[in-house]
């Protein structure tokens, strides 16, 4: 009898401050993998991932680029949709924290943890980084930076609301002692239970005060603040299953799909998902997930991915150059999932030759070029087996679908052994010498053929979850009909034993896996810098913006030399300096972002660019006519264009 059962999976929602590289590609194919295996042994499947779409990261982009957060957010998600779909993620649904629904969700949980005195407002004071969203006191500082991204940090003070996740330290440390599988690989676990048990835990800041903040959810005790992003964040895993699951709808929190089965995420966020989300959890008296996995880290030749280096991956690029499989593939197989790993092009291509190319895409054109000589495209299945061959692929097959490999993510283990049997297969075949055979006895190259059929299709089965389109391709070129279809409701077919009630007559198809020159991509590849370069510029700015400008375009706007009279901070704002300038043919008067980085001292008397022709707009109710061009560097510290020599205020800049 099959046994359904539900597994719900999530990846980490991402930040739509950002387009998405292949570490976001990494942890959702991951999660892709775990969904397609469990729907193929007849599981009832929910895979959710989406987007985190509060906080000041996000608003701060969304300011850089002239739009409101929701308008920006509304433009960054489809990168993230249109990859998911590309990269063949079958998700059933996507959250994003902007949902109505997911809101309402955390306003009630928020007012819950409140009600039971779960929240108390205290002033507080640290250091804060924008990019991590994150407080952080001032031991924990590295030379004065941010210890986990080693950015600038701000300093903060302020009155602010706390949960009190410091009462469930002993709870949880208990928690993870007698669930072992609860944080997944071993050494995460470790770490967190030495970081538990060597600190003292602090209570957790879940809000920002809106004159500082507003982009985020209001605080439903307290409308003058909004939530903190991981409050927000977090809770998209349970909030989702009252909307988004199927046959959901006002639902109790002992819902069908809560717990999840596994929290994938990246090792960066596994405190706040090992902590945070644990003891929130416990505090809710909800259940908490049966395991979080925290993988490793990609780096690219060696380095960190970052866009000043300017090495960042963009995964439709290597998926349009090498396909969609073989990078799903590489992903899996180069790198024991949990450990981090280093991107390359040339070790992606020697996977595809060896692996794809040579070992599966040869064993299975050599079975169909055979089966159309000898025996005109027919397989016959009513032959015997091949016992030994047939005893070795059934024992690779119960490594593959051994329960431990899949609670613990082993996916490079699974695919090891699946190697294992497209690497018998091919030896399989070249010992019998199916060529004498053919002269010799036909009988026995039936048995050859129908047992290389046999391993084909339960390799078609095995790679399904891996590269979905490739086993469908081998599925269809070994005469069969559909994967999916015809494992639904039938898990004999996973059997070696199994046949269809239907002839078998193979359809050659395209090649699976053509062999890549390695010399002559590294040609183009040097040859496309140059292109590549331009393409990099263009991946920072935003979608729909990505053409470049005529000259006629750039002469629309109008720049000119100003002089800087008089600067004074605005009112209420941290961020905004009003300020006087002459341009030579009137004075305007300007409201600029750049309060953070400067006091009016330093700018009276300078010279500046401003642009002249720009609609005048208001700024916490003052009027700006024009604006001045600044420079933002990674960590967002501003620095304003001046002029290497005297010019005269007024003068043009073209
Ligand atoms: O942290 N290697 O979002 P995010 C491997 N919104 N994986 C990587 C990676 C790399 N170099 N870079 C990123 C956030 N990732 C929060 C999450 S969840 C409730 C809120 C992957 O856009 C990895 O999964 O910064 C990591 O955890 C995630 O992207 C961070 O995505």
């Amino acid at each position: 009898m099959i046994s359904k059962k539900t597994f719900y999976v999530t990846t980490p929602i991402y930040y739509v401050n950002d387009i998405p590289h292949i570490g976001h590609a990494y942890t959702t194919i991951a999660a892709d993998i775990l969904a397609r295996h469990n729907r193929l042994k007849g599981n009832e499947v929910f895979f959710l991932t989406g987007t985190d779409e509060h906080g000041q990261k996000v608003d701060k982009a969304a300011k850089e680029k002239g739009m409101s957060a929701k308008e920006h957010a509304d433009i960054m998600v489809e990168n993230f949709k249109s990859l998911w779909e590309k990269a063949n993620v079958s998700n059933d649904a996507f959250i994003r924290t902007t949902d109505s629904e997911h809101i309402k969700t955390v306003q009630g949980l928020l007012q819950m943890l409140f009600d039971r005195g779960e929240i108390e407002k205290r002033s507080y004071a640290g250091w804060y980084c924008v990019p991590d969203e994150r407080f952080w006191t001032a031991k924990d500082l590295i030379e004065g930076n941010c210890p986990d991204c080693g950015r600038p940090v701000e300093h903060i003070m302020e009155e602010n609301y706390f949960f009190l996740m410091s009462k469930y330290q002993e709870q949880l440390i208990k928690y993870i002692e007698t669930n072992p599988e609860y944080i997944l690989p071993e050494t995460r676990k470790n770490e967190v239970l030495g970081f538990l048990k060597n600190n003292t835990l602090g209570d957790l800041c879940i809000s920002r005060p809106k004159q500082r903040l507003t982009w985020g959810i209001t605080l439903p005790f307290d409308d003058n603040f909004v939530t903190y992003v991981w409050f927000d964040a977090l809770v998209n895993y349970y909030s989702v299953t009252l909307y988004l699951t199927p046959n959901s709808g006002h639902q109790t929190p002992s819902s069908k799909w809560w717990p999840a089965e596994h929290h994938i995420i990246g090792k960066d966020i596994l405190t706040t998902h090992a902590v945070y989300w644990s003891t929130m959890l416990i505090a809710l008296n909800l259940p908490l997930p049966n395991n979080i996995f925290a993988h490793g880290w990609w780096t690219v030749d060696g380095k960190k991915m970052s866009k000043s280096i300017g090495n960042v991956i963009d995964p439709n690029e290597i998926a349009d150059k090498y396909g969609v499989d073989a990078f799903r593939y590489f992903l899996f197989r180069e790198v024991p999932f949990g450990l981090d790993g280093d991107f390359s092009e040339d070790a992606l291509i020697r996977r595809i030759n060896t692996d794809l190319a040579n070992d599966l895409g040869n064993l299975l054109s050599r079975f169909l070029t055979m089966a159309e000589k000898y025996f005109e495209g027919k397989i016959d299945l009513n032959v015997f087996i091949d016992n030994e061959f047939a005893k070795h692929c059934i024992a690779m097959s119960e490594n593959i679908y051994k329960e431990e490999y899949w609670a613990r993510l082993q996916f490079n283990l699974i695919l090891e052994n699946i190697w294992s049997v497209i690497g018998e297969a091919n030896n399989y075949t070249q010992r019998k010498e199916p060529w004498k055979l053919a002269k010799s006895n036909l009988d026995e190259l039936k048995t050859v053929m129908f047992s290389i059929w046999n391993a084909l299709r339960l390799t078609a089965l095995s790679i399904y979850p891996f590269m979905p389109d490739t086993a469908e391709k081998i599925w269809k070129q070994i005469g069969l009909r559909s994967l999916t279809d015809e494992t639904k409701e039938n898990q004999t077919v996973f059997n070696w034993s199994w046949k269809p009630a239907y002839e078998i007559k193979i359809s050659k198809g395209e090649q699976l896996f053509p062999r890549i020159d390695i010399k002559q991509m590294t040609e183009d590849r040097t040859q496309k810098t140059g292109k590549k370069l331009l393409e990099e510029e263009k991946q920072k700015m935003i979608p729909g913006v990505k053409e470049l400008i005529a000259i006629d375009d750039f002469a629309k706007i109008e720049l000119r030399v100003g002089r800087v009279i008089s600067a004074e901070n605005v009112e209420k704002s941290e961020k905004l300096l009003k300020l006087k300038i002459d341009i030579g043919i009137e004075e305007r008067q300007i409201v600029a972002g750049i309060a953070k980085t400067y006091i009016p001292d330093d700018l009276i008397g300078k010279k500046i660019v401003v642009v002249t022709n720009l609609k005048p707009a208001k700024l916490m109710g003052i009027e700006s006519h024009g604006m001045l061009l600044a420079a933002t560097d990674e960590e967002g510290r501003l620095s304003v264009l001046t002029l290497d020599r005297e010019v005269k205020q007024g003068a043009r800049v073209k």
